[in-house]
């Protein structure tokens, strides 16, 4: 599923850059990024959406390392965000602060004060609550706030539970029947600008027909809206858009999009989105190396050096990703559960898969580049892995493997 990964004589290499040459020089664990597979995925975006006025806000939260954000930055990307670090973040990497749009349901009155002193383009707000509590902010330091309403569109996004955010019941948005209510609420805030409206319905999403029943909700409110003489500048719909794990198949960025351009025909607004996973999910890989096999009674295990502190995904959703060998063996494959060192039952990265290794060889875990490295962690006192992007030839590290010293540098015995 990585455009830019290929075997030539057996050997994988992302971009011009062997994987074993990158397990050499940075060891492993790592996560490996193509710039070439980055700036594809972000170009598929603005053609799509080329002779509109658009915004494509990459979710942060996918994968916030420096380098990827520099990357998009530089293509001309805005940023979603949600929470002043990963504003900061935005900003270290060369990102514009009126491009960045602030979405999440717990923005704190620091957060709010670090945004708007950055000048960011809008707030995504998420109750009536945060609504007054941004108007005194903004009262504060003497700025009107730029906010849009993040809505609840009540579509089924027929996703994965824990991903599925726009639906009633769960504690994103604001309910579609007192959006009105609250838009006039905002404008008789003196300190608040309404900038447009958002939504967000979920994650992974493989069908663009619930995308598009939500742009006509919103456009529909859009309109009552209007009536009540409330305009709207933006439109923003938020991110989702799925990749190709294993066999699902994703439509096209242009496919995906064109039921929904088709409801905005003819209108002025500007579209928002804010796409994470599409645009890095398979710009990335996490490279492994097998510490140990372990034959067992059931079940042979390959027991590697990446674990679920480092790629979460297989042990909190029970997400399939593939594995592949770095190097081809002419050994005969066979079934391995492929495990982490951590103490739990739930580290695994993958279950039986068809594999032919031997200890010290090379995996790579592929689709790794989206909720990877943002999600993983320090349990077991593990560091956290090293960070890559292959530009052709060139291999640069953007995040240096984490020292057991750093682990706890701010910790100190009673
Ligand atoms: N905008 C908002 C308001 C969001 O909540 C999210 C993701 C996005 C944009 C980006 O969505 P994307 O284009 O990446 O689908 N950790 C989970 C995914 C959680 C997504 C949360 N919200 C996973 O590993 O699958």
């Amino acid at each position: 599923p990585i455009p830019t990964l290929h075997a030539d004589n057996g050997e994988l290499s992302l971009e011009d850059v062997p994987l074993t040459q990158l397990a050499e020089q940075f060891g492993t664990p790592s996560y490996v990024y193509s710039k070439a597979a980055l700036t594809a995925a972000f170009d598929a975006w603005q053609q799509a959406l080329s002779g509109r006025r658009a915004l494509v806000c990459y979710a942060v939260k996918a994968n916030s390392n420096l380098g990827v954000l520099s990357v998009f930055a530089r293509l001309g990307a805005g940023f979603d965000i949600v929470s002043g670090g990963e504003l900061a973040r935005v900003l270290a990497a060369g990102g514009r602060a009126d491009k960045v749009v602030f979405s999440g349901v717990g923005k704190t009155r620091d957060e709010m004060r670090q945004a708007l002193r950055a000048g960011i383009r809008c707030f995504n707000v998420e109750s009536a609550a945060e609504l007054e509590r941004l108007d005194s902010i903004a009262a504060e330091l003497g700025v009107k706030a730029p906010v849009a309403l993040r809505v609840n569109p009540d579509v089924d996004p027929k996703t994965h539970p824990y991903i599925s955010t726009g639906l009633k019941g769960n504690k994103f948005g604001v309910a579609f029947a007192d959006a009105q209510a609250l838009y006039a609420r905002a404008r008789a805030l003196p300190n608040l600008h309404i900038s447009g409206i958002a939504c967000h319905i979920g994650s992974q999403l493989l069908d663009p027909a619930p995308i598009a029943e939500a742009a006509q909700k919103l456009a529909e409110l859009v309109d009552r809206l209007a009536t009540d003489g409330i305009t709207l500048d933006h439109i923003d719909l938020g991110g989702g858009l799925g990749i190709r794990y294993q066999d699902e198949t994703p439509p096209g960025v242009a496919d995906y999009l064109a039921p929904l351009l088709k409801v905005f025909e003819g209108r002025t607004e500007e579209l928002c989105f804010e796409p994470g996973r599409s645009l890095v999910g398979n710009a990335g890989l996490l490279l492994t190396r097998i510490e140990y096999l372990k034959p067992g009674e059931t079940k042979n295990f390959a027991i590697v050096d990446a674990a679920m502190n480092d790629l979460a995904r297989p042990a909190l959703y029970d997400a399939w990703h593939d594995v592949v060998e770095v190097v081809a063996r002419a050994t005969p494959a066979q079934t391995y559960d492929v495990v982490g060192p951590i103490c739990e039952s739930g580290d695994f990265l993958a279950r039986e898969r068809e594999l032919a290794v031997e200890e010290g060889d090379l995996l790579a875990i592929l689709s790794a580049g989206a909720y990877g490295m943002t999600m993983s962690s320090n349990y077991n006192t593990r560091p956290r892995a090293a960070e890559v992007i292959v530009d052709g030839e060139q291999a640069h590290l953007v995040r240096a493997r984490e020292t057991i010293d750093a682990l706890f540098a701010d910790e100190k015995p009673l």
